[in-house]
């Protein structure tokens, strides 16, 4: 078997039974996507079944206020993206589904891809964090249709820090079987952080270097540390 059947072979045994993997209706996908942006599958689950109860079509949200809209997001986080949901129902209601599905409120490069290749079958693979750790340490190249497949190894069996690989159907050509991958430093609250930047820049600009920071070194100016 090539990697792509036992892929595929593995994902009819052991893949997960999610209610938006039985729809090719764009608009239940991209409900579905929109939750799972920042909420996990057992929490969004639910929350997509009454969805689609209250609002069963695109027309039907964008119909809906704003308010009400918000309500039934409680519990799911990041209220923006229920607005821009709301907004983009609008769209597609008045004018229909864009070619280019970013030019949606709400719809990046991912989410996009997931409506795409999920409800128009079209040929583009998402990528998702669990999808690219995949490809990544596999080295290998898959099609649109082993998408789902993909999603749920990356998050039951390729993990982020101890890959199950004696769980995995990839395992026997993988590269990386076997490897452990130590945990991301714990950040605080500093690391990353826009007051980093700024001394960073304040570091460099003293030094006689070039900050590199045009956002940075816009603030250091402001508050006077940086001449004008
Ligand atoms: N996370 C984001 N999209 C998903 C999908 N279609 N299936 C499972 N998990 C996901």
């Amino acid at each position: 078997m090539s990697p792509d059947e036992r892929l595929a072979a593995w994902f009819r045994a052991q893949g997960r039974d999610l209610p938006w993997r039985e729809t090719r209706d764009p608009y239940a996908i991209l409900v579905s996507e929109v939750m799972l942006q920042q909420t996990q599958v057992a929490r969004v689950t639910p929350r997509y079944l009454e969805w689609l109860i209250r609002w069963p079509a695109v027309e039907d949200l964008a119909a809906t206020s704003r308010a009400d809209v918000i309500k039934a997001w409680q519990g799911l986080g990041y209220n923006r993206r229920a607005v821009n949901l709301h907004r983009a129902a609008q769209v597609i209601a008045s004018s229909g589904w864009p070619d280019d599905l970013t030019e949606l409120p709400g719809v990046g490069r991912y989410t996009a891809d997931a409506i795409s290749c999920f409800a128009f079958g079209r040929d583009v693979l998402p990528l998702d964090v669990n999808i690219g750790r995949v490809l990544e340490r596999s080295a290998m190249r898959f099609g649109s249709g082993a998408a789902q497949a993909l999603m749920d190894l990356g998050s039951t069996v390729c993990l982020a820090r101890v890959p199950r690989c004696d769980a995995c159907p990839l395992a026997e050509s993988c590269p990386s079987r076997g490897l452990r991958y130590a945990p991301l430093r714990k950040q605080g609250p500093f690391e990353g952080s826009f007051r980093q930047r700024r001394a960073q820049a304040l570091r460099a600009a003293l030094a006689g270097e070039d900050p590199n920071d045009e956002e940075a070194v816009a603030a250091l100016r402001r508050d006077g540390l940086l001449p004008s």
